[in-house]
């Protein structure tokens, strides 16, 4: 066993959406009370969102940090905080926002409460890099870990997508590097191998749609990890180039990260094999250089130090400055070395040669422009809920990067669809009941209330005004299969009972069809209209109904088929119940033991819908000669008062 020492930092973290508004109660609990607020432009509306939470605890602003933390800036900022006796630093923005943050605090010793706008990380260590002189100096001191982070997704946001993009790699920078740091621990491993498969899956979602909450989320969170990781384990290559290339040469901090690290992975690949084989499953990849480069190319970020205004006279020089003074990293550095691999990120050589795939093109733009098409729908919610479905679809597409054939496919689909729908085949409900849908809207519609009975989808074969019957009546009419005595109470939700409810039923016969699926059939069968007594209790026989296929031979079934679902519905009855001051119940009750209770093709069963369908004992309900096993289903059904 390697031996290893962890030492975990610490300091708080509040993660959530809209957590902005947490900070004020953190620097309370922080015990101060005279806030410097450091926030640049880019966040001004946040900004002013914060500082009117803060109140009276905000005593001063400042909005000058600039990038590589020069320590001209942030002897200002130190005047600033002095002047105004401010006891607390509250820093939102991105990496140079901390930094300054950091830099006051190895100064001065006060607390921070960092909230961070980009997946720089650094809120996370306690390194502090600035710049005098045109030189980056690095520096690790516990007083620059911040003492309170609050991470806030919805501030991420609006991050720009190329911004988001070269964020997100200098994040992945950290998780790599990590991976191969001279001494390396077990719990760091884990936390940089997550943030790069997080990293490497939520990147593109936010090319495709930089408002995607849920990858803007992941991404956050992975750029927490790999901030953790760059603060507990020593940094190689990758970091020493970027720090050279940003204090002496002005290249911006994230882009350079971006443009830097397939290279230096590709240059440490030799001496870190393994390593490098486990981040480039993390990233989904075949080999770690060329899936960064990839994923940059694809996302569409810089891919050369040239874009980023390196002139190439100056490789030689940047090479030297990096090699001047010894580091720890897995292969040897050498200035020929380095050179060469500056050469390569420079021109933006993809590692081991080939071409990425197509980079994605901004098509936010044209999303936009169909959501202002929009803007004069009269109604809120219409027009709310038009501009989120086309902003589902258009991401739909661009995050699978749709073909033309496979979009005609699901037209063709559709076509299909309408044209096998008539009166009394409704292919549509079947898609919708088969995805799922039909029950969520059912749910999100009718089973609010705990202590009512579980709703369950209307399916495609009820039939309005259905034949009256009257207690004890055979709705099954003599047809074959084992009788069934049913014996329901519909009650309110304290089982009071509800007298003249109706209560319609529906259900197929011991082959699985519905009298409407039998043409040759002569009226309606096995469906009527009851209603209950004064005891709120209606009976009638019918017979158990068995498991059924829902009609498969269109490109509903066709679908199920393709992708090894079978078609069937677990055996059940249906059930519509209606009381006046009440809300209507379409349910179904499904036979215990019966198959597909598990699987039913439309998700409709409930654990509190299936019931025993007992054997019958005694002389058969209602004097109704029987010579033949029956059963029996007793209920109550609890209605919602409206
Ligand atoms: C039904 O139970 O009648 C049903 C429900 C959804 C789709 C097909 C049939
Ligand atoms: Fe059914």
């Amino acid at each position: 066993m390697k031996e290893f020492v962890y030492t975990a930092q610490p300091g708080r973290v509040v993660f959530g959406t809209g957590t902005l508004l947490r900070v004020p109660e953190e620097v309370d609990r922080l015990g101060r009370s005279r806030v410097l607020l450091l926030a640049g432009p880019r966040v001004a509306a946040a900004a002013e969102l914060l500082a009117a939470a803060l109140g009276s605890r905000l005593v001063v602003r400042f909005a000058g940090a600039a990038m590589h933390t020069p320590v001209e800036v942030t002897e200002q900022a130190l005047e600033v905080l002095r002047e105004h006796s401010a006891d607390c630093v509250v820093a939102l923005g991105g990496g140079s926002t901390t930094g300054l943050a950091k830099a006051l605090a190895v100064r001065t010793d006060v607390p921070q409460v960092i909230v961070p706008t980009t997946y720089a990380g650094s809120e996370m260590t306690p390194l502090l890099g600035e710049t005098e002189h045109g030189r980056k100096m690095t520096r690790s001191s516990p007083a620059a870990l911040p003492e309170v982070v609050v991470y806030d997704v919805e501030l991420t946001l609006d991050l720009p997508r190329d911004l988001s993009v070269t964020s997100g790699l200098n994040a992945l920078a950290h998780a790599v590097e990590a991976l191969y740091a001279p001494e390396p621990n077990p719990v760091t491993d884990a936390m940089a191998l997550e943030a790069v498969s997080a990293i490497a899956r939520a990147l593109p979602a936010i090319a495709a749609d930089p408002s995607d909450v849920d990858a803007r989320t992941r991404l956050l969170r992975a750029a927490w990890l790999a901030g953790t990781c760059l603060g507990a384990v020593g940094m190689g290559l990758h970091h020493k180039l970027c720090h050279t290339l940003g204090g002496s040469f002005g290249l911006p901090h994230a882009p350079t990260h971006a443009v830097v690290l397939p290279h230096a992975i590709a240059y440490n690949a030799p001496a870190v094999p393994e390593v490098l084989t486990r981040v480039a499953t993390a990233l989904g990849a075949e080999d770690a250089a060329a899936g960064v480069f990839d994923l940059l190319a694809t996302t569409g970020g810089p891919v050369s130090l040239r874009e980023l205004g390196l002139p190439e006279a100056e490789l030689a020089r940047a090479a030297e400055l990096a090699t001047a003074t010894p580091y720890p990293n897995p292969r040897p550095v050498t200035p020929a070395g380095i050179e060469a691999l500056l050469a390569d990120a420079w021109h933006g050589r993809r590692p081991g040669g080939g071409v990425s795939r197509r980079p994605v093109p901004d098509l936010s733009w044209l999303t936009d422009q169909v959501v202002a098409s929009f803007d004069r729908t009269p109604g809120d919610r219409e027009r709310r809920l038009l501009t989120d479905l086309v902003r589902q679809l258009h991401g739909f597409a661009i995050r699978h990067d749709l073909t033309e054939a496979e979009w005609a496919r699901a037209i063709e689909f559709l076509t299909r669809t309408g044209q096998i729908s008539s009166d009394i085949r409704q292919e549509f409900i079947l898609l919708s009941d088969t995805l799922g849908l039909s029950s969520v809207v059912d749910l999100l519609t009718n089973s609010r209330t705990p202590d009512t009975t579980p709703s369950a989808v209307l399916g495609p074969f009820y039939v309005d005004n259905p034949p009256e019957a009257r207690h004890g009546d055979d709705i099954a009419q003599g047809l074959d299969g084992t009788p069934l005595w049913v014996d329901v109470q519909v009650t309110d939700q304290a089982g009071q009972p509800i007298p003249a409810a109706v209560v319609d039923v529906w259900q197929s016969d011991k082959d699985g069809h519905y009298d409407l699926q039998l043409p040759d059939l002569d009226g309606p069968v096995l469906r009527a209209r009851l209603r209950t007594g004064d005891d709120g209790r209606l009976t009638f026989w019918s017979i158990v109904p068995p498991a059924y296929p829902i009609p498969d031979d269109g490109p509903v079934g066709r679908l199920l088929a393709a992708v090894g679902r079978h078609p069937y519905r677990a055996p059940h009855v249906h059930f519509m119940i209606s009381a006046p001051g009440f809300r209507r119940l379409v349910t179904q009750l499904f036979v215990a033991g019966g198959d597909y209770l598990d699987s039913d093709t439309v998700f409709g069963v409930k654990e509190g819908l299936i019931v025993d369908f007992e054997p019958g004992t005694g002389a058969p309900p209602g004097g109704r000669p029987l010579d033949r096993p029956w059963r029996r289903l007793t209920y109550t059904f609890h209605l919602a008062r409206i």
